[in-house]
């Protein structure tokens, strides 16, 4: 049984505690929030303890690992904790708010020799899961162009770290990173980075067209948006242009990802010769497959391979240089940019 703490108990805690129930070999046996009243509220529903200080959770539970849920900005500090207690961690994407902070939680991550994945969850969603074994396959042959789409409503992004600049940085860095991260793992590393955006009355680039070119020569365009007027559906999409092949992926939820019930989704594939195939497969939660993944991982002492803390890193430097890009209108070379760092003291 994996002793399993959660840090911090705001909305994507929710998603997480439900994986965990639906997993027989996790016990979550404390769980933190600097407001240490919600902490409690919440664990009372669960029948552990809630905590309001990090380090009594840590030395009472003496957890085997920690998902971090606590706003972006937050995640270094927290990470940083949990590798002085040598405790497993599981942490929210995007990984920090600045690629200088990712580089000191990674090497407090390094130091402390603990396992360690970042918590991308479009890499277990069961469309792209289908799209990474269709293109490993081959089936799509060559792949030319990729076109990603992911939008949501203000309604659906409350939350107002998010949507301040330096703190959680709005849709290029919040939900533009599900996107960078998939083209990641799709293509590996990336070459130059270029963004037409538009900031919002929050001050943040909350409407983003990315064009990334990667080393293996593939085209993507990346779109993200939270200003979606009220009652349009969080959704995303993905279409891959290939050899042999075109897919279409779409998926609408309800006004947020968690309405689930309300979802409808379409998986189409165009083969060469053969014309329109629909694919169909459960929904099935992706925070479960992505949990039990990482706590596989902690039973078996192994580090991650699906999902690695350089992979993420190049993704936040992705997703920095695309800001620096629609801020100065650049096409940026990722291996030469050097990323300013607000948050270093
Ligand atoms: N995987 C996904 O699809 C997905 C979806 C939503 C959010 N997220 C990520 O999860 C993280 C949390 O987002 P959320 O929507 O749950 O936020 P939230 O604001 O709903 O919850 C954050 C929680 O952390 C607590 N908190 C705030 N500041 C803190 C601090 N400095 N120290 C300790 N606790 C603090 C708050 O009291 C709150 O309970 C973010 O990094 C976000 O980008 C991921």
């Amino acid at each position: 049984m994996v002793r399993l703490v959660i840090i911090g108990c705001g909305r994507i805690a929710q998603n997480h505690i439900a994986a965990a129930k639906q997993l027989s070999d996790v016990k979550i046996v404390g769980l933190f929030d600097h407001n240490g009243e919600k902490a409690a509220a919440l664990a009372e529903t669960l029948g552990c303890k809630g905590y309001g200080d990090m380090e009594e959770l840590l030395n009472e539970q003496k957890p085997d690992a920690a998902v971090i849920c606590v706003p972006t900005f937050a995640h270094e500090e927290y990470v940083k904790i949990c590798a002085s207690h040598h405790v497993a961690v599981l942490c929210e994407k995007p990984l920090e708010r600045t690629t200088g902070a990712c580089e000191r939680l990674l090497s407090a991550v390094k130091e402390a020799d603990i396992i360690f994945m970042t918590a991308q969850v479009v890499r277990f969603w069961p469309g792209y899961v289908e799209i990474k074994e269709m293109v490993d396959r081959g089936e799509l042959g060559d792949i030319y162009m990729i076109r990603c789409r992911r939008v949501t409503s203000r309604d659906d992004a409350v939350a107002k770290w998010l949507n301040m600049p330096k703190l959680g940085g709005g849709a290029i860095h919040d939900m533009l990173v599900h996107d960078v991260d998939f083209l990641r793992y799709l293509c590996g590393p990336f070459k130059t980075g270029f963004a037409n955006a538009t900031k919002d009355e929050t001050g943040c680039y909350n409407n983003v067209m990315a064009n990334i070119l990667c080393k293996n020569g593939v085209h993507a365009m990346a779109e993200a948006s939270f200003t979606m007027q009220t009652g349009y559906p969080f959704s995303f999409s993905i279409s891959l242009i290939g050899s042999k092949a075109t897919l279409e992926y779409n998926y609408h939820a309800g006004i947020r990802i968690a309405d689930t019930d309300e979802q409808e989704s379409s998986f189409r594939i165009w083969r060469e010769g053969t014309g329109l195939e629909e694919l169909s497969f459960a929904e099935e939660d992706a925070f479960k497959r992505q949990l039990g993944y990482f706590v596989e991982c902690v039973k078996k002492n192994e580090k991650p391979t699906l999902i690695t803390p350089e992979q993420t890193y190049e993704v936040i430097k992705m997703i920095d240089a695309l800001h620096e890009s629609a801020h100065s209108g650049q096409n940026i070379e990722l291996d030469t940019y050097q990323p300013f760092d607000f948050k270093k003291k």
